[in-house]
């Protein structure tokens, strides 16, 4: 199964509840993050590798593939795998069977492959830099997850859910959302996705006193996005806003405009890095720190190691 959405629609959510809700939920759920691991590990990561395979391989040790052998294998962020692995990959799955690094037996699995991207996987075949049986195999259950600004009405349930979540764990008792914030949220675009949905209801919760969330509550993008909901096109990067004039200030458009394209432009140089924060930082003229920050507001993830700096600060 293929799973593509936008950063922050629940790909991960699915693919564990895809594990959960399968024949193989007693067997094991293993999952990597391809662009959080190196391209020269990656092989070793997948496949495993054997004693004395390459310096500092001290004994022999099981790749993900091993162990999730009878069960779900989710390989996240797909799009990032580079092409020479993408082969091995391809072989993996339409054997299913491989070697270790440095090994001779074959080995033999049986895995369901669950993998996930935010890329445009056909363009990337366009592009030369994503193997076309590749994604066929993967591809032959695609799941495509929209983005939360297409599916508005499942605003409230969600954020419903959010509160209960956080409600619970913040041990707070806050009721439920007034109608006006509720029309607020069901408005703003959500660059960042359910993901920013849930980062914002759990920081509206940590400093609401009230019995429930009010517009005054929300943070000023998404107070800023009143009446824009009928009929403005949100979605692409600077699409015409056909807002009927009078009804929505030009302060407010213009304010959420200018978050759109700032979002476009950090995805899209984040994109250009393979994920890289400090190049991306320098690219759009930032600080580092500043592109997390307004990484974390738009609810995008920040895929470099915990603790770990992603490159050199020249
Ligand atoms: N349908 C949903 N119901 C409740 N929570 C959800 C739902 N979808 C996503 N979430 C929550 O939103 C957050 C983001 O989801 P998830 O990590 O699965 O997104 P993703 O598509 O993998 O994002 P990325 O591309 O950035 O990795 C998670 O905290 C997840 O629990
Ligand atoms: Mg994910």
């Amino acid at each position: 199964m293929l799973i593509t959405g936008e950063s922050g629609t629940g790909k991960e959510l699915i693919a564990t509840a895809l594990h959960g809700a399968s024949s193989r939920r007693d067997k094991p759920f293993i999952k990597i993050n391809c662009a959080a691991i190196p391209a020269t590990l990656l092989e070793s990561e997948l496949f495993g590798y054997e004693k004395g395979a390459f310096t500092g391989a001290v004994t022999s040790k099981p790749g993900r593939f091993e162990l999730a052998d009878e069960g779900t294998l989710f390989l996240d962020e797909i799009g990032e795998i580079p092409v020479e692995m993408q082969v091995k990959l391809l072989r993996a799955l339409q054997e299913g069977e491989f070697e270790r690094v440095g090994g001779i037996k074959t080995t033999r699995v049986n895995v369901r492959l669950v993998a996930a991207t935010n890329r445009d996987l056909q363009a990337e075949i366009e592009a030369g830099r994503f193997r076309k049986d590749l994604y066929y195999r993967l591809a032959v259950v695609p799941i495509v997850l929209p983005a939360l600004r297409e599916r508005r009405s499942d605003i409230p349930m969600l954020a419903q859910h959010f509160v209960d979540k956080y409600n619970r764990r913040l041990n707070k008792k806050i009721e439920g959302i007034a109608d006006e914030a509720l029309t607020l949220l069901q408005a703003y675009a959500w660059p960042g996705n359910i993901r920013e949905l849930e980062n914002l209801i759990e920081r509206v919760l940590l400093f609401a006193d009230g019995p429930s969330i009010t517009a005054k509550d929300l943070p000023e993008p998404v107070r800023g996005g009143a009446g824009v909901q009928a009929g403005a096109t949100m979605g692409g990067s600077l699409g015409t806003l056909d807002v009927p004039v009078g009804e929505v200030g030009l302060k407010d458009i213009v304010r959420m405009k200018a978050a759109e394209l700032e979002r476009d432009l950090i995805v899209k140089k984040l994109d250009e890095t393979g994920g890289n924060v400090t190049r991306a930082a320098r690219l759009l003229q930032i600080s580092r720190k500043s592109l997390q920050t307004k990484m974390k507001e738009f609810g995008l993830r920040d895929t470099t190691p915990d603790g770990q700096d992603d490159g050199p600060d020249e």
